[in-house]
C-alpha cells in the first residue's frame, strides 16, 4: 500500500493505492484562502497540518487494515508558497500562496539585479514565485524578515511535521526562481540577490528519493510502520504528470483545477521565458517538463454557481448544455486571480463583456466555461511558438468531470482530448506512485503508467471555425483593458 497527500488550495487531499495502481481509500478536507487585501493570498500552514491529519485519520477510519500496510509514502503539493520558520520552526506569519500578486515591483526589482535569471530559473520573474515575495517581505515587514530561520514550500511544511526533516526536491524548488533548472542545483546568485542565505533553503533531492521517515508518534496514530519513507514528491504540477505518465518527451496533460495549466514533457530542459512558459524540472532525474499557467479554472465555474446561488454544479451544467448557443453572446475575461501566461498581469481581473437585459444566468455560466477554454488556447499558442506540441493530452482535474466543458475545451482548442479513469485525484496518485519508486524496487516506466483513456473527444472543427472571430475578440478586449488593471 502507498499514501499519496496533496496539499491542494481548496483541499488536503489523502489517498491509498495498493500494488496493482487501485485506489483503496481517499479522502479530501477543504481549505480556505484568505485575501487581507487586494492581490494578496495567504494560507496558514497550521490549516494544512490540521486537514492533513484529518485527512489521515479518516483514512485510518475508512480502513484500518489498509493504511496500516503503508509501505511508502509521497508528498504533493501547490507550488511557490512562502512558509517561513522560526527558530523554534514555528510559521511565523501565514504563507504567501502562488496566487499571490503583492511582489509585482519587486519582481522588476529582481529582473534588474539579474536579467538572465528566467533563463536559469526556467521562468519569467514574476510574482506567484518564492523568490520576490521574500523582497517584498524584506520591505515591508523587516522584523519578521530578520527571524526567518527556514523557508520551506508547502508541502515540504508537511514533510517536516510529518518527519522532522527540512527536505525539498527538485519540482518544487523549480518554482522558486532559486533552482539552475539545468544543474538541478540551487543557484547561489539568485538566493544572494533576495538577500537570503542558502542555510535558510532545505536540503534538495530528487522526488523519487527517499526525503525523510514518519514520526513513530504518527506512525502509531495511524498505525503505520515507523519510520516508513516519505519520498521527496513533487509540486502538483510534476505530481499530476507522473499520475497520468506524462514522463516522456511529448507526454502531456491539461490539469483543470483552482488554477489550470498545459503541461508537456521534455527530454531536456527549455527555457522559454520570453513564451512566458515555466520550464522546470520534473520530479524524476533527468526528466523537465514545459507548462503553460493559468491562474484560474475551474475555479471561475465555482465562482459563477455561488455568485448565482447554484449549489449543485452538475445541474447547472446540464442546464447550460441544454441552452447551449454558440458562441455566446457574452464575453468572459477569467482573470479573476490575475494571470500568468500568457500575460504575467497579477492585476488582470475578470470580466463579463457584452451583457444584455435579456442575458440569463445560462448564458452567463457558458460563457465563464468558453471564456477559460480561449485562455487555454491562448496558452497554448505560446507552447506552440516555443514548438511544443502534445498529440492527445489527458484532461484532469474537478472540470474534466465535465464532458460537455471537455467538449467545447477541445472545440476551441482545436485539438483532440483523452479523458481518463479517475481523473479527479491526478497530484495525490502521483505522489504515491513516487512513494513507490523511492522504494528503489521498480522503474519509472513500470510504475508511471498511462490511465486507461475512457474517451477520447473530438473537436468539433466547424464549431472551432465559428469560435475563431469570439477568440480574436477575447484577445482584443484583454488588450484594450490591460493598461486599466492596476
Ligand atoms: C504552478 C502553480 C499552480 C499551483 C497551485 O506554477 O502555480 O499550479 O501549484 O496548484
Amino acid at each position: 500500500m502507498f499514501l499519496g497527500i496533496d496539499v491542494g488550495t481548496s483541499a488536503v487531499k489523502a489517498l491509498l493505492i495498493d500494488e496493482n495502481s487501485a485506489t483503496i481509500a481517499e479522502t479530501d478536507v477543504p481549505l480556505s484562502v484568505s485575501n487581507p487585501h487586494p492581490f494578496w493570498s495567504e494560507q496558514n500552514p497550521s490549516d494544512w497540518w490540521n486537514a492533513t491529519l484529518r485527512a489521515i485519520d479518516e483514512l485510518h477510519r475508512q480502513n484500518p487494515t489498509a493504511i496500516a500496510a503503508t509501505r511508502a509514502i509521497g508528498l504533493s503539493g501547490q507550488m511557490h508558497g512562502a512558509t517561513l520558520l522560526d527558530v523554534h520552526d514555528r510559521p511565523l506569519r501565514p504563507a504567501i500562496l502562488w496566487n499571490d500578486g503583492r511582489a509585482k515591483q519587486e519582481c522588476d526589482e529582481l529582473d534588474a539585479l539579474l536579467p538572465d535569471l528566467g533563463y536559469r530559473a526556467g521562468v519569467a520573474t514574476m510574482p506567484g514565485m518564492t523568490a520576490p515575495k521574500m523582497i517584498w517581505l524584506r520591505k515591508h515587514e523587516p522584523d519578521l524578515f530578520t527571524k526567518i530561520k527556514t523557508i520551506l514550500l508547502p508541502k515540504d511544511y508537511i514533510r517536516f511535521c510529518l518527519s522532522g526533516e527540512k527536505i525539498t526536491e527538485m519540482s518544487d524548488a523549480a518554482g522558486t526562481l532559486w533552482l539552475d533548472e539545468a544543474q538541478r542545483d540551487w543557484n547561489e546568485q539568485a538566493v544572494a540577490a533576495c538577500d537570503i542565505s542558502m542555510n535558510q533553503l532545505p536540503t534538495l533531492v530528487e522526488g523519487s528519493n527517499i526525503a525523510g521517515t514518519l514520526r513513530a508518534e504518527l506512525a502509531n496514530r495511524w498505525g503505520i510502520k515507523p519510520g516508513t519513507i516519505i519520498a521527496g514528491g513533487g509540486g502538483d504540477a510534476a505530481t499530476g504528470g507522473i499520475g497520468v505518465g506524462a514522463v516522456r518527451h511529448g507526454d502531456g496533460f491539461i490539469s483543470l483545477g483552482t488554477s489550470s495549466q498545459i503541461f508537456v514533457a521534455s527530454d531536456k530542459y527549455r527555457p522559454k521565458p520570453e513564451e512566458l512558459l515555466h520550464s522546470f524540472t520534473h520530479a524524476i532525474p533527468g526528466h523537465w517538463f514545459q507548462m503553460a499557467v493559468l491562474l484560474n479554472g475551474a475555479s471561475c465555474l465555482q465562482w459563477a454557481a455561488k455568485l448565482l446561488g447554484e449549489s449543485d454544479i452538475g445541474a447547472l451544467l446540464d442546464r447550460v448544455e441544454a441552452h447551449h448557443h454558440a458562441p455566446s453572446d457574452i464575453l468572459f475575461l477569467p482573470y479573476l486571480n490575475g494571470e500568468r501566461t500568457p500575460h504575467n498581469n497579477p492585476y488582470a481581473r475578470g470580466v463579463f463583456f457584452g451583457l444584455g437585459s435579456d442575458t440569463s444566468r445560462e448564458t452567463l455560466v457558458q460563457s465563464a466555461l468558453e471564456g477559460v477554454a480561449f485562455a487555454l488556447s491562448d496558452a497554448q499558442s505560446r507552447l506552440h511558438a516555443a514548438g511544443t506540441r502534445c498529440a492527445l493530452p489527458g484532461v484532469i482535474g474537478g472540470g474534466a468531470r465535465s464532458r460537455y466543458w471537455t467538449q467545447l475545451i477541445s472545440d476551441i482548442m482545436g485539438g483532440p482530448l483523452a479523458r481518463y479513469q479517475g481523473a479527479a485525484k491526478g497530484p495525490a496518485f502521483g505522489a504515491a506512485r513516487l512513494a513507490r519508486l523511492a522504494l528503489g524496487q521498480e522503474s519509472v516506466e513500470e510504475v508511471c503508467q498511462k490511465p486507461v483513456i475512457e474517451e477520447v473527444i473530438e473537436p468539433d472543427m466547424s464549431r472551432h471555425e465559428s469560435y475563431q472571430p469570439r477568440f480574436a475578440k477575447f484577445r482584443r478586449v484583454y488588450t484594450a483593458l490591460a493598461e486599466e488593471f492596476t
